[in-house]
């Protein structure tokens, strides 16, 4: 029994994914692919066209910091560090210096967009879950990467906040930011583009919406 199995798929760029399906059928196991963060035993991925399956442990790291942002279903905020610290965390990674000099103006600007301007100098403790997953959004944005990786982002949020997020993916989305998010629940899928079904390791429906 294989956690993916088969899969087959290719996503575009700009393109608004969920990855729906039940619990064990491989939806985390394949973000965990898509961010670099795992590699396949067989099989072949390429992210812009880089043959990510065959890269070393380094320069998996080096293509996840540059391309990708992650944002879990837990938050996974540092609580000694301030929301700006939290959201300028991933510059500590980065090599390039224009890249940080812009990231770091960018910080402070996803947080404000994202409704949290007032809360930059506070501490996870001091926010709400809706809160500090803008927080994580803000982190797995700030360094404008290619595909933005979400698995199960609502999950520990009431459904008001929720919707809230979805409607500032749907307007991400809309500025051509390509997002890929894991969900249980229809109406977070509903605000995606596209719905990948998976079942048992394997891709069971592939479908746009209209
Ligand atoms: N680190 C691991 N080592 C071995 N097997 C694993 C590991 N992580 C997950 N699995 C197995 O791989 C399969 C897919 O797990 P995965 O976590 O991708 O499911 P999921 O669709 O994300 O489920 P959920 O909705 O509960 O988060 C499961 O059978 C799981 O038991
Ligand atoms: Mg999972």
């Amino acid at each position: 029994m294989h956690a993916l199995d088969h899969v087959d798929l290719e996503v575009d760029s700009g393109d608004f994914v969920a990855v729906m399906g039940p619990s064990g059928s491989g939806k985390s196991t394949l973000m965990n692919i898509l961010g670099c963060l795992d590699r396949p035993d067989l099989g072949e991925y390429r992210l812009l066209g880089q043959p990510v399956s065959s890269m070393n442990d380094e320069q998996l790291s080096g293509l996840r910091n540059r391309y990708i942002g992650f944002v879990f279903q837990s938050f996974h905020l540092l609580p000694r560090m301030t929301a700006l610290e939290n959201v300028l965390l991933p510059l500590r990674f980065a090599q390039d210096g224009d890249a940080q000099e812009e990231a770091r103006r960018r910080g402070p600007e996803l947080l404000a967009r994202l409704g949290l301007r007032d809360w930059m100098q506070h501490r996870p403790n001091q926010l709400s879950g809706g809160q500090r997953q803008r927080v994580a959004i803000a982190r797995a944005l700030v360094a404008a990467p290619s595909l933005l990786l979400a698995d199960e982002p609502t999950g520990n949020l009431d459904s008001r906040t929720s919707q809230d997020l979805m409607s500032l993916f749907g307007e991400f989305s809309r500025e051509g930011q390509t997002i890929l998010m894991v969900t249980h629940e229809n109406e977070i899928a509903a605000h995606a583009r596209r719905v990948v079904r998976m079942r048992d390791g394997k891709v069971e429906h592939d479908r746009a919406r209209n």
